[in-house]
């Protein structure tokens, strides 16, 4: 990081990837379009097919779901329900979640989903979901917006661990039954400037971004801090790279350093962090290490 300056980041500043042509079997996606995605730092998507009403919904139902009472959310709360060591689910008050850089925590609460079926071999590894019943909607939403948003991430894994070189037999093993997390995030109102979520790289193999509520997300590439600005990033989705996908291919790829900025009007975002099966061996610091226990590490620094 060379300064804190931000300067505005347009679409046609990057290259965009289209997701229809990723899906197609017919067509024989170039490689280096999808290398140059990934090679830029950020990954845009367009004709993803994720709908706006399904979006809306979910941000309606999460905006429903913040302003409840605060002693109802706690039923919902991570700290009150079995959570799993390799993934948790459900409430995270205020202030729950710390960067690594910083010592301070962020300025934030938000809900995990994850994915509702499992080998039952998993139960002590994954957390089942725990739905808010005051929400009519939530369980339908989430869990399709879960289903759509993982269905993306697959066909993004897939298809770059094949140009890195690994075996489509072992690429189906690992992307199988993934512990990932869909997260629904609420940032405050303030009336200063400064940053509500410290400078952090996720430790998934990719971060799915649906347009947030306003703006207030920061890119960080090549060491200079960008802020998506302008209409066209509405219909798009920000996919950035997590480190286990950086571990996966031996660095070429890097994480994608980002933060968010305090906005004078509520903020609601989501995020999809898309996770390979917990079971899968990583190369990390000359050792290797299982999936599960990079994120139940991670989990830990973070504080949850
Ligand atoms: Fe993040």
């Amino acid at each position: 990081m060379k300064s804190n300056k931000t300067h505005q980041l347009k679409v046609e500043d990057l290259k965009i990837l289209d997701f229809e042509k990723l899906c197609v079997p017919e067509i024989i996606f170039p490689d280096a379009e999808l290398l140059e995605s990934f090679n830029q730092g950020v990954i845009i998507l367009e004709n993803h097919q994720v709908s706006k009403n399904l979006l809306n919904q979910a941000y309606q139902d999460s905006f429903n779901f913040f302003h409840l009472d605060s002693d109802i959310k706690m039923k919902y709360a991570y700290q009150n329900t079995k959570q799993g060591a390799y993934g948790n689910t459900g409430y995270f008050p205020f202030g729950s979640e710390k960067a690594i850089s910083v010592d301070v925590n962020d300025e934030k609460e938000f809900f995990h989903v994850a994915r509702n079926f499992f080998p039952s071999s998993y139960s002590e590894f994954y957390s089942k979901n725990y739905w808010p019943e005051e929400i009519d909607s939530f369980k339908d939403t989430f869990s399709n917006l879960f289903n759509q948003l993982e269905f993306i991430g697959s066909v993004l894994c897939q298809n770059i661990l094949r140009i890195l070189g690994y075996e489509k037999s072992y690429i189906s093993e690992i992307l199988v039954a993934g512990n990932s997390i869909l997260r629904s995030i609420k940032y405050p109102v303030t009336r200063e400037d400064g940053i509500c979520a410290a400078p952090h790289t996720g430790i998934q193999l990719i971060g799915i971004q649906p347009p947030a509520t306003s703006k207030g997300l920061e890119i960080n590439l090549n060491g200079k801090w960008y802020q998506p600005t302008g209409d066209e990033w509405n219909d798009k989705l920000i996919i950035n790279i997590g480190e286990m996908l950086g571990h996966l291919s031996e660095n070429k790829f890097k994480p994608t350093l980002h933060r968010v900025a305090k906005t004078q009007i509520e903020r609601h975002a989501i995020v999809f962090f898309y996770h390979p099966n917990h079971l899968t061996k990583i190369k990390y610091k000359n050792n290797t290490i299982m999936a599960g226990e990079l994120i139940k590490n991670r989990l830990s620094e973070l504080g949850l």
